[in-house]
């Protein structure tokens, strides 16, 4: 089968197209036919080399963890999905080996879910990460609650866009910081646009003199620091970028795979609580721009590589 793959840690110039090895389907897997796959932080940061104390790189390295795509055939321990089902997967493997950047994945059933009807393949496999990370950060480490007011950083990108949309719908109050070109795409999204960098502290307190009841940090750094001191009494903080975090009393969280979560995701997806927006698409062959684009660190929403279309 086609997959994007690199044999050395490096540059987005790693990344190229070829045939690899087709996957097998073990018990608890599913044979999908990859139709897109979202680009994360993560994947060009797994591809430079800098997790590698963490995942264990096989080279090569068919990169992605995002898919969105059609079960070929489940494996025999998976009643829950059938031949021509549409779902959506995050797919991460303790091991960087089998992405989602190739025409055919194994996937473990744990990762996937049914696709939202509603949106297209596209959209669809912008959803899993983010999405998970921004639901299980609001739900199970924030709380939030409805009257509230959070702080959410980084809005107008993947995790910040889908966090806006889900804490608004739980009945939060949300201030977003993103640059002036996409307050009106956070405005779009439920939230209260505030200008990120210096200043950002007198602007929030403008906005919520009283402090803010939470904090979804997405950048870490400054912003962390800044935030800390922005949250009323008893205010919850938690960072998806930064350990130093707990420092500040609040909680760190790294996003798993849970079907219950991404089947909630893709219900609220189907009732319009939660769109994806994605900016830019790119074509299979075109992965390595798809990666540049992301290190930039500007995507409103997500960047997503189409990566078979559809064969009917
Ligand atoms: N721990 C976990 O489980 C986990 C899960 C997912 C992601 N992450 C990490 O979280 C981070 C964000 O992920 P993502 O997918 O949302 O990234 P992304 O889509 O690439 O984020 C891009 C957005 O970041 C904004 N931004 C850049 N610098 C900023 C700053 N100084 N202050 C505020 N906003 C800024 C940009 O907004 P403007 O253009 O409007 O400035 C842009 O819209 C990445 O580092 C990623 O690796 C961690």
């Amino acid at each position: 089968m086609k997959a994007i793959s690199y044999s050395r840690y490096g540059g987005p110039e790693v990344l190229g197209l070829g045939e690899v090895e087709d996957p097998r389907v073990g018990p608890d897997s599913v044979l999908v036919k990859v139709r897109a796959a979202a680009v994360n932080p993560v994947d060009w940061k797994c591809r430079e080399g800098y997790l590698d104390q963490t995942l264990q790189a096989v080279f090569p390295v068919v990169p992605g963890w995002d898919l969105s795509g059609v079960v070929v055939r489940p494996g025999p321990a998976v009643p829950e999905f059938a031949a021509g089902d549409e779902v959506i997967g995050y797919a991460r493997e303790d091991v960087l080996c089998r992405g989602t950047f190739a025409e055919y994945v194994a996937a473990p059933v744990r990762a996937l879910a049914r696709k939202p009807r509603n949106l297209s393949f596209e959209e669809a496999a912008g959803l899993p990460l983010t999405g998970l990370t921004a639901y299980q950060v609001l739900h199970r480490v924030l709380e939030v609650k409805r009257g509230e007011t959070i702080l959410v950083h980084a809005a107008a990108g993947g995790v910040g866009s889908i966090a806006v949309q889900i804490a608004a719908h739980l009945g939060a109050r949300v201030i977003g910081t993103a640059s002036a070109h996409n307050h009106d795409f956070v405005r779009q999204l439920g939230g209260e646009p505030v200008s990120h960098g210096e200043g950002l502290a007198e602007r929030v307190r403008g906005l919520a003199p009283e402090g803010v009841d939470a904090v979804f940090d997405v950048v870490g750094g400054d912003a962390l620091k800044v935030s800390a001191n922005l949250l009323a009494p008893e205010g919850r903080l938690a960072s998806i970028t930064d350990p130093e975090v707990v420092g500040y009393g609040g909680r760190y969280w790294f996003v798993r795979p849970d079907p219950q979560d991404l089947r909630r995701l893709s219900e609220l997806a189907e009732q319009g609580v939660v769109s994806v927006h994605v900016s830019r698409t790119f074509p299979l062959a075109q992965a390595a721009d798809a990666h540049r684009l992301s290190q930039e660190g500007r995507t409103r929403g997500k960047i997503v590589v189409t990566v078979t279309e559809d064969d009917h």
